[in-house]
């Protein structure tokens, strides 16, 4: 979900420069789980809003939180 979802804007990867230049590697902001849902559900300047819904705004959300906090 995140390679179809997001990963065309957003690095998540430390170092890995985001493929769009507005778009922050996920790496260094580190959001917290609610960060990503107001993200997905709101959208942001620049990213679409709702371009995951339901169930799945909480699973790409985990999968941000599990790859990017440490
Ligand atoms: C079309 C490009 C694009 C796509 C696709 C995209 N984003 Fe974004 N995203 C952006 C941009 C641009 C910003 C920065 C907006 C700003 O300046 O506030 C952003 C910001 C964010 C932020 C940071 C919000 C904050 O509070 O600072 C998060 C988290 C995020 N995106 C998660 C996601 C997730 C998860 C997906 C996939 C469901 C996704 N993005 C898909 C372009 C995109």
């Amino acid at each position: 979900m995140w390679e179809q979802s997001c990963a065309a804007c957003h690095s998540l990867a430390p170092g890995k420069p985001s493929p769009n230049p507005d778009a922050p590697n996920l790496a260094e902001v580190r959001p917290t789980r609610e960060q990503v849902r107001r993200a997905v559900i709101d959208g942001r300047p620049g990213m679409p809003k709702g371009l995951v819904g339901g169930d799945d705004v909480d699973e790409v959300a985990g999968y941000v939180v599990q790859k990017t906090a440490s």
